[in-house]
């Protein structure tokens, strides 16, 4: 297990469709050892959630681990693994967060995306699962898909007032946006 570099924006490999993983590579000793380092990657950059494009791996798969007391509803201790993730939305309520990002490291920036969604992908025994989601966990599916497609929350960012350093963003959005 080894903590990766992560990848920042301007590098092209972050504006790459991914490819798909075949279902033999994914139980692979190979594919094994990339899932530890990503979760201890996560882990020690402090995200909650990380892209294999993030690392350099051109393959469609993301870790999300948002723990419940942060808004998430997966009750897990340990990162969701998606391989081949696709996503249905559900509802037509859109919500928006302050999002950041470990490849676009130091900034905030508001966007909204739908709030109910179902994501579908193949898990690391290489069974299809389904989970529906909604709020921030809503948006964390979609902000780490968006990587797959060579997509960074900045390309949705509708009002670029909205983007902002972390520690204007602490002081002139976040009291205004906590309560809300
Ligand atoms: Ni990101």
């Amino acid at each position: 297990m080894a903590v990766r570099k992560i990848i920042r924006m301007g590098h092209p490999v972050l504006r790459r469709r991914a490819r798909e993983v075949a279902a033999q590579d994914i139980g692979t000793e190979a594919m094994h050892r990339l899932l530890a380092d990503m979760i201890d990657t996560l882990r020690d950059y402090g995200g909650i959630g990380l892209a294999a494009p993030q690392v350099g791996e051109n393959m469609r798969l993301a870790i999300v681990h948002l723990p419940e007391e942060a808004g998430g509803a997966l009750n897990n201790a340990t990162p969701t693994v998606c391989f081949n993730p696709t996503i249905e939305v559900l509802g037509d309520e859109t919500a928006g967060f302050w999002e950041g990002c470990l490849s676009v490291p130091g900034l905030r920036g508001f966007v909204e995306r739908p709030q109910h969604i179902r994501v579908t992908f193949t898990n690391p025994r290489g069974e299809t699962e389904s989970v529906v989601a909604r709020g921030l966990l809503a948006t964390v599916f979609q902000h780490e898909f968006d990587h797959l497609d060579g997509k960074l929350y900045i390309d949705r960012i509708s009002d670029p007032t909205k983007l902002a350093f972390e520690e204007e963003y602490a002081r002139y959005w976040q009291p205004a946006e906590a309560g809300g």
